[in-house]
């Protein structure tokens, strides 16, 4: 016979509540990008910064396995990525995954277009374009 005492149960404190969800200035800007002709299968759409929170800040918050990280001070490497590659490509990339860089970024059931409307959004927080 052991009582579990209460010191037992205080060493369970984990601290998983890093994670930052306080940057809600999600400004309802729609996308200015030209209007893609994909008129199909409508699910609803996620927000895309909860999307990169969930799957793409893991790599490209931190610049794990080389990933090209998101931020103002990474502007020019998402510039150039525009320039050389285009958004189309780097759409694509994300899709279809590139060395380092899994399909769909591990978003398995992520939509095309919430995949697009993720990079969008890694591109306006890294400032580019
Ligand atoms: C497991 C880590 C990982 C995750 C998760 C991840 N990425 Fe990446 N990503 C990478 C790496 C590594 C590269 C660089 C690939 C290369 O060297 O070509 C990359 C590159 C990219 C690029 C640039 C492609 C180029 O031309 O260089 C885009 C855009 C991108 N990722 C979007 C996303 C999006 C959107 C998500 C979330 C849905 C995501 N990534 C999640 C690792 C990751």
């Amino acid at each position: 016979m052991r009582p579990l005492g209460p010191t037992v149960l205080g060493g369970l404190l984990l601290a998983p509540a890093l994670l930052l969800t306080g940057c809600g200035d999600n400004g309802a800007g729609g996308p200015s990008a030209s209007g893609s002709a994909i008129a199909g299968e409508k699910q609803e759409a996620r927000e895309p910064s909860a999307i990169y929170g969930r799957y793409c800040v893991n790599c490209h918050g931190t610049g794990m396995a080389g990933a090209p990280m998101v931020g103002p001070e990474h502007r020019l490497i998402w510039s150039e990525e525009i320039e050389e590659e285009g958004f189309p490509t780097l759409v694509k990339i994300a899709i279809e995954g590139q060395n380092g860089m899994p399909p769909r970024g591990t978003c398995f059931d992520c939509s095309d277009e919430e995949i697009e409307a993720t990079v969008l959004y890694m591109l306006k927080e890294s400032g580019a374009k």
